[in-house]
């Protein structure tokens, strides 16, 4: 085992890439898990159009219910001039997966899923939640289904009727930005009242547990929640309006689905509690990382920026709520 490490301060404003399990095994370790991370890519950088998977299980002590795994992975719009790597294909996915059956070490609780670049591998993926499931039925799938941002696909078209047909029916939660959840329902969301819909369809269609992590509606943002409590009724919603800061974070939707697991396996019938802590996580790592780069002379405009992870730790485990929940 080596890594290469630098001073936690920041010495250097570029950092190669918080995204995909970058963003999301730190904080959910912060949160007292035990992750094992599965990286479907492992490059130098972040790319720009290219990702990250990964993975991650919370390892199983004498007691049940603490092992979980997570697979994600992300996208990142601004890029660095090259990267080398390594994609993993769904054949090497399946080969960790036996590695784990043969071992019985296969009991997960949570199975969290990002960037996905292939229909194959999608279908891989759907394969280990079965197989999961298998070993424990109560097995959580958390899926980011991540497919696009205003208004761009950035996956391949074909993946999109794979997330609704096969994904959106076996997730527990999912976690779209204001583009996905339209791609997944069809409808085009222009208003809170139709985010909710949205949310309603979603439900029906499978996950007891939405949250749109960003609707942009008239220039101002929201985070919109959906818990169905119970299969068939109406579920318990909320919005928490966000203040937008004027810059680009790279890694924000892998960190966010993340801490959204996290919470909210802390406060199961809570899912306003659990996006009030996790928007305000959002909220000190970004300020804190706007911060950063402004006082390196920086325009924090003129291009994307690293999130400061590392120097969070704090924020990531004892949040100051500052923006609350507001019920429907
Ligand atoms: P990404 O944009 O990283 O691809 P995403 O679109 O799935 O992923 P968003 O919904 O854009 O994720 O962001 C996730 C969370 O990050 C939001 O709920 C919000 O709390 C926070 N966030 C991201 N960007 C900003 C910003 N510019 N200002 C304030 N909060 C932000
Ligand atoms: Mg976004
Ligand atoms: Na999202
Ligand atoms: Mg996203």
């Amino acid at each position: 085992t080596w890594a290469l490490a630098g001073a936690c301060l920041s010495d250097t404003m570029d950092k190669n890439g918080y995204v995909g399990n970058k963003s999301a095994v730190f904080p959910l370790q912060l949160l007292g898990y035990d992750v094992d991370p599965i990286n479907s890519v492992q490059f130098s950088n972040h790319t720009g159009k290219l990702l990250y998977i990964t993975s991650f299980q919370q390892s199983r002590n004498q007691r049940p219910h603490l092992r979980c795994e997570i697979i994600c992975c992300c996208v990142r719009v601004h890029g660095y001039p090259t990267f080398k790597g390594h994609v993993l294909n769904g054949q090497q996915l399946c080969d960790l997966i036996e590695g784990l059956s043969a071992n019985n070490l296969l009991y997960y609780t949570h199975l969290l899923t990002g960037y996905i670049g292939s229909v194959s591998f999608l279908e891989t993926v759907l394969q280990v939640v079965e197989r999961l499931r298998v070993v424990n039925p109560g097995l959580l799938y958390v899926c980011d289904p991540v497919m696009g941002d205003e208004g761009k696909l950035y996956v391949s078209p074909d993946l999109v009727s794979v997330y609704r047909e096969k994904v959106v029916p076996v997730a527990s939660m999912l976690t779209p930005n204001h583009f996905e959840i339209e791609l997944l329902t069809g409808l085009r969301i222009t208003s809170e009242s139709d985010g909710l819909k949205a949310c309603n369809i979603l439900h029906a269609a499978g996950p007891s547990k939405v949250v749109i992590t960003s609707l942009i509606i008239k220039e101002k943002v929201f985070l919109i929640g959906s818990h169905q409590k119970v299969k068939g009724q109406s579920p318990q919603q909320f919005k928490i309006v966000i203040p937008k800061i004027p810059a680009y974070f790279t890694g924000c939707g892998d960190l966010m689905t993340a801490l959204l697991l996290g919470w909210s396996n802390k406060y199961p019938d809570n899912l306003e509690k659990a996006s009030e802590l996790a928007v305000s996580n959002l909220q000190a790592v970004l300020q804190r990382t706007l911060a950063d780069y402004t006082a390196a002379g920086f325009d924090p405009q003129s291009s994307s920026l690293e999130i400061r992870l590392v120097q969070s730790q704090d924020d990531i485990r004892n949040p100051e709520i500052k923006l609350k929940a507001e019920s429907y």
